[in-house]
């Protein structure tokens, strides 16, 4: 592809506001905690953002509330380089808002509250059409009210484009709505809240992503396994895409940076295979930083470190 690729992100907005502690309170117990941080989150924008910082011409559709909040996420999309038209202020509605807190291995609890993300509706997506008819891939999240999903899913099948899932938070799913999506991407617990197998190892990972592929019309299934890197599913076969060892400090958005990256790569022409693996150290590198779209690589530091990595072997 000589042009670079375009991404159309429909979803959530958030702002995070993350508290760092060695341990958190039990019920009517008052602690301190080390540290806070605030910063811009949601699935949807984060993996825009991740996209964006690739290299990707992005678009994002969504909404957010009429408070502080509101303006200063279309302000940080703007200053990124995202195409900000169809973000829209909500009125008497808050922003998304998620409180994260992280334990001292980095490993996250997340809170959201969805506030004006649930007002995007399958109206907006007609009101998008055109520019989501010009991109090469349009990627979506479970933030926004599961119909808008599903409309999508079926806008991108009829148009030829791709389309990529990210069924977080966890939640039971429509099987039938997802046939013609081309990537569905869960993290372990949201792979079993889709498929009620547990996912404790590969060998279950394996098995969960069998079933999925077998009672939808999904064409890949990628489950992330945090530490252990992913595994790439489709019906014939599978393979473990191995992850590369990082100082992890704050997992929150780790998904959200393999899936924006992965959308990248792959428009990029890339094998599924070579952009999973890429994906694999894009979102580990993520976890090296405090903060969700503050902890992403731009373009040439990861290929900084993609080269280093391959230097290695
Ligand atoms: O995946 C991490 C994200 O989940 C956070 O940014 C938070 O806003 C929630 O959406």
């Amino acid at each position: 592809m000589s042009r670079s690729p375009r991404i159309a992100v429909v979803g959530s907005a958030n702002v995070d506001l993350t508290t760092f502690s060695d341990r958190f309170p039990r019920p009517g117990e008052t602690i301190f905690a080390q540290k806070f941080d605030l910063g811009f989150g949601g699935k949807g924008a984060n993996q825009a953002v991740a996209a964006r910082l690739c290299g990707a011409e992005v678009a994002m559709v969504a909404r957010v509330g009429a408070d502080l909040f509101g303006p200063a996420t279309i302000d940080n999309f703007k200053k990124l380089g995202i195409d900000t038209g169809h973000v829209k202020q909500v009125e008497g509605l808050s922003s998304g808002v998620a409180p994260i807190f992280v334990e001292p291995n980095g490993q996250n609890r997340i809170l959201v509250v969805k506030g004006a993300n649930d007002a995007l509706k399958p109206i907006d997506i007609d009101a998008a059409a055109e520019m989501l008819r010009a991109a090469d891939c349009i990627v979506l999240q479970f933030e926004i009210p599961l119909e808008t999903v599903y409309y999508a899913i079926s806008f991108a099948k009829k148009k030829g484009i791709r389309c990529i899932l990210n069924p977080a938070p966890g939640q039971t799913v429509e099987m039938s709505a997802l046939a013609g999506l081309d990537y569905l991407i869960p993290n372990e617990s949201e792979a079993e809240a889709i498929s009620g197998i547990a996912v404790r190892n590969l060998e279950d990972a394996k098995k969960c992503a069998e079933g999925i592929l077998a009672s939808s019309g999904v064409r890949r299934v990628i489950i992330t396994l945090g530490a252990n890197g992913s595994l790439l599913a489709s019906r014939e076969a599978s393979e473990h895409l191995s992850p590369f060892a990082v100082n992890t400090v704050d997992s929150t958005g780790a998904g959200d940076a393999f899936i924006g990256s992965f959308a990248v790569f792959l428009a990029e022409g890339m094998s599924e295979r070579e952009a999973g693996l890429r994906a694999n150290l894009y979102a580990g590198l993520s976890t090296t930083g405090i903060g969700t779209q503050k902890s992403f690589y731009d373009r040439v530091r990861f290929d900084a470190e993609w080269a280093g990595q391959r230097l290695k072997k």
